[in-house]
């Protein structure tokens, strides 16, 4: 009889689960977006009762395709959008305020005030990561500090906190089990990435108590099984990663210097740098890959905040496309150097420029510029970010000769080849592009025992297509050096 195995991968902008075979197949798959809330300039919040019903409805429906079979699914393997940080009362399970999402800047000023109290060394030395209000503790502060009383409520272990991996084991266990991963802890900035542990000073240091703490485990391990009042039926979770670390394994990077790039809402570049946690000296991060019995592998980090959510503004916000798909034909009609350049800076600059107060921006605008040009412009914005992360990995001695690639946004041929041609390398696409839930459910399958090793894994792997850089060194430089002095003029120092 076949077993299968769910991936629940739960990002930003929307949930989606995926049932794969012990091929490591996609078999069924369901979507559902969920709202944003942007309350104000800087601020981006979600619902959690939306992130949970999200992850409910979306497994049912896979539930539903797979009909009499659903008995078969043998394990379940979660992966999310890192970051995010949510605090809830343990005996209601109910949330306190909205989960204050990764890209959030509200906490800026306060990371300003760290940075130059000269913290950022010392944070940095143990976390591997900037003082910046992306990661989860300056957001798990503000929240605290957000009603009188919650501290204290938290010191007598009222509250849990949790990134939504943690918040949708404790659901989906029906409240029984608070537990991460290795590799989402280490997002969080409080987490000693060298130690394997929460660490007391920084506990001190952002004023949160350790009750509020979620046990750390393998990123294939055994987090609890799924309480029949949740899904409907009792199923191990048996793998759990931040979803750019399960598509690293998904894309079997387990060797040294072996790097991918995922397209999703953001682009998060993640090269493998083994059981070394390699020091950036170009501002990228040092993170967590996967953590398997007890033996964390590291890897570098690039992190940009607008990817597909770009392409998003372009659709949603200005009306220029109906769809995502259109993207691909406007750009084939426009030439590469058609002079506009977008900086989709909405909410900062991530790697390697760490700017929270810069904001988007579009260059070069003629009489003539028209939709095609400024849509060319915000796929292209993609590339040159993917450029600047590629060389901050080059500064510090880790070039990735092939770059392995996934998200939504592959699927389009002319960004892909664009790429290839901007960073003057390889990018090649793998016939599973949906990585992230494929990372997930390895990790799960492992565990579970339906893969015995790493090697195993590295089987099911294969690529779709390459695309070989074809534009010449001078005019990809002259390009490049646009999109250089675009992002200059969005920096702070230039207002
Ligand atoms: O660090 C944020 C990241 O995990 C979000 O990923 O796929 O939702 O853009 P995604």
């Amino acid at each position: 009889m076949e077993k299968y195995i769910l991936a629940v991968d739960q990002g930003t902008t929307s949930s989606r689960a995926v049932l794969f075979d012990g091929r490591g197949r996609i078999r069924f798959s369901a979507q559902k977006e969920f709202p944003q809330h942007f309350p104000a300039d800087g601020l981006v919040e979600h619902e959690p009762e939306d992130i949970w019903q999200s992850v409910v409805s979306v497994c049912q429906s896979v539930f539903d395709q797979l009909g009499e079979e659903v008995g078969l699914i043998e394990t379940l393997g979660i992966t999310n959008q890192r970051e995010t940080t949510l605090l809830w009362d343990r005996q209601t399970g109910q949330a306190i305020g909205r989960a204050i999402v990764w890209q959030d800047r509200r906490t800026a000023d306060y990371c300003e005030q760290l940075k130059q109290l000269g913290l950022e060394e010392w944070v940095s030395g143990k976390t591997g990561l900037l003082i910046d209000p992306y990661f989860s503790a300056t957001k798990l502060k503000w929240l605290l500090d957000s009603e009188p009383g919650l501290r204290q409520r938290a010191e007598r272990g009222e509250l849990a906190f949790g990134t939504v991996d943690t918040f949708l084991i404790w659901r989906l266990t029906g409240g029984q089990v608070h537990r991460t991963d290795a590799t989402n802890a280490s997002r969080t900035m409080l987490f000693n990435i060298h130690t394997q542990q929460w660490d007391e000073e920084l506990l001190e240091l952002f004023q949160v108590p350790a009750a509020l703490l979620p046990e750390v485990m393998d990123s294939a391990d055994e987090f609890g099984v799924t309480d029949a009042h949740a899904l409907g039926r009792a199923i191990p979770i048996q793998g759990v990663a931040g979803d750019q670390q399960a598509a690293l394994f998904g894309q079997a990077c387990f060797h040294k210097g072996m790097a991918k790039s995922t397209y999703g809402t953001g682009c998060f570049i993640m090269v493998n740098t083994g059981d070394q946690p390699l020091v950036s000296c170009s501002r990228l991060l040092t993170t967590v890959a996967y953590r398997l019995a007890g033996r964390p592998v590291y890897a570098l980090e690039g992190s940009i905040f607008v990817a597909g959510a770009a392409v998003q503004w372009l659709r949603d916000g200005l009306q220029l496309i109906k769809g995502a798909g259109e993207t691909e034909s406007l750009a084939q009609r426009t030439p590469v150097d058609h002079g506009v350049y977008m900086v989709p800076a909405f909410t900062g600059l991530g790697a390697p420029y760490w700017d929270p107060s810069a904001r988007g921006a579009l260059f070069g605008l003629t009489r003539d510029t028209g939709i095609k040009e400024i849509v060319t412009a915000g796929l292209q914005s993609v590339c040159y970010q993917t450029k600047d992360l590629q060389k901050a990995m080059e500064q510090d001695g880790q070039r990735p000769v092939t770059l392995r690639v996934d998200g939504g946004m592959v699927v389009n041929n002319w960004l892909m080849q664009f790429l290839a041609d901007v960073l003057g390398a390889v990018v090649e696409r793998p016939a599973v592009i949906e990585t992230t839930a494929l990372g997930a459910a390895c990790l799960a399958g492992l565990q579970a025992g339906m893969f015995r090793s790493l090697d195993d894994l590295e089987s099911l792997w294969s690529s779709e297509r390459r695309f070989e850089p074809e534009m010449g060194k001078a005019f990809r430089d002259r390009l490049y050096r646009g999109w250089l002095e675009s992002v200059r003029r969005v920096q702070k120092e230039s207002f």
